[in-house]
């Protein structure tokens, strides 16, 4: 199975991040220079991606992973999107083409390597031209923000913290905690390891508790008010302990799904130049994705004071950026430190690859 390039390059391609290892591809191999991508639009993560920007973020660092992991192929990528069925980019057709010139990138070398740290990184700033490089890495279009000082890194903690107490409060984020944590586990093929979160030992076993049941975290909410997620949202202080946050900021306002695409490319270079430079990064993707709902006039939920409580983190992500929070692609904190004891792995390649689903022609 190992023998042809495309079998190759998807065997690297599915480390490509997804927000909560959802992998929201599946691959069609149509010859060994021929696939097809089909894009599953992430349902299990609902509140947390009610447009599918989130997948599309994903979909396009798979097409920037891909098309590094072909270079090592000696090959260029060629991708082309199918028609829309019912106003959604659902596949893309890609072609790999042998070409002479072609030199594999150093970046290659870091698409299995990189991972999410969740636990404390060094305070260690990063150097003049660390972050030249990653601004590089980001491209023309993209301004990385950088977060540093302890004044405004307080103000990313006030901000973990808004969007900390939002998740735990509202309902539609409940069953998602619920599906996407695989429990007392290192290493999860489709979810996440408990092990890779944040918190403690001791915090885990009460977050376990707790999510076991939504009438027990409404209880805790109710009659324990901040108390017992106090020690959850200690984890917001993990926002201090880093080298930086960085927020990287598109020219113009992200908005179709080709702009969200193209974001997802220049967020996974980043994040893999990043780990050339042995930083980790955690991804802070729940605060853009907030603003955005609020920008949008999004309810995502049905509780007032919580659409309220995101409409004020908005307010003050705006503050901490001084420009338009739609311009947002991305946020992680990133860090020197050790690596991960724990990460979400991948499902295996046999499990991605489907045949051809029905209704849908091979161009
Ligand atoms: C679009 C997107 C959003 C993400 N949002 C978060 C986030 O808010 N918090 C977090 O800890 N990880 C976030 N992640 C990281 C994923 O959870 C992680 O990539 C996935 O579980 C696979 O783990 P790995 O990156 O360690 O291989 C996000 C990743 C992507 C691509």
């Amino acid at each position: 199975m190992n023998e042809s390039p495309a079998i190759r390059i998807l065997n690297l391609a599915r480390w490509t991040p997804s927000g909560d290892n959802t992998q929201p591809w599946r691959f069609e191999v149509i010859d060994d220079h021929r696939i097809v991508v089909h894009i599953q639009y992430a349902q299990e993560i609902g509140v947390y991606d009610l447009h599918g920007q989130n997948t599309l973020l994903a979909i396009g660092a798979l097409l920037l992973t891909m098309e590094l992991a072909a270079t090592s192929e000696g090959c260029q990528m060629h991708a082309q999107h199918r028609p829309h069925v019912q106003g959604k980019l659902l596949a893309i057709d890609i072609r790999f083409s042998p070409e002479q010139t072609i030199q594999v990138d150093p970046l290659v070398s870091e698409i299995p390597r990189r991972a999410v740290q969740r636990r404390p990184l060094s305070m260690r700033r990063l150097t003049h031209s660390q972050k030249q490089s990653l601004q590089q890495a980001a491209g023309k279009n993209y301004t990385i923000y950088w977060i540093e000082s302890l004044l405004q890194r307080l103000q990313m903690a006030k901000l973990i913290l808004q969007t900390t107490r939002i998740r735990l409060r509202i309902p539609e984020a409940y069953p998602v905690h619920k599906s996407i944590i695989e429990w007392n586990a290192q290493y999860s093929l489709d979810r996440i390891p408990d092990a890779a979160l944040g918190p403690g030992r001791i915090n885990l076993k009460i977050m376990r508790a707790v999510l076991s049941s939504w009438e027990r975290v409404q209880f805790l909410n109710r009659y324990m008010g901040a108390a017992w997620s106090t020690s959850l949202q200690l984890d917001a202080w993990t926002a201090l302990s880093c080298g930086a946050h960085m927020i990287i900021l598109r020219d113009q306002k992200p908005q179709t799904e080709d702009d969200f695409i193209e974001c997802g490319k220049a967020s996974q270079r980043v994040w893999l130049a990043a780990t050339k430079l042995n930083l980790w990064q955690q991804p802070e993707m729940v605060i853009p994705s907030f603003a955005r709902y609020v920008s949008e006039n999004v309810k995502f939920t049905t509780l007032i004071d919580q659409l309220q409580e995101a409409a004020s983190a908005r307010k003050t992500l705006g503050e901490l950026i001084g420009t338009d929070t739609d311009r947002v692609v991305w946020v992680g904190r990133v860090g020197f430190g050790p690596a991960p004891t724990a990460r979400a792995l991948r499902l295996p390649l046999e499990k991605l690859i489907i045949s051809k689903p029905s209704g849908q022609p091979t161009i």
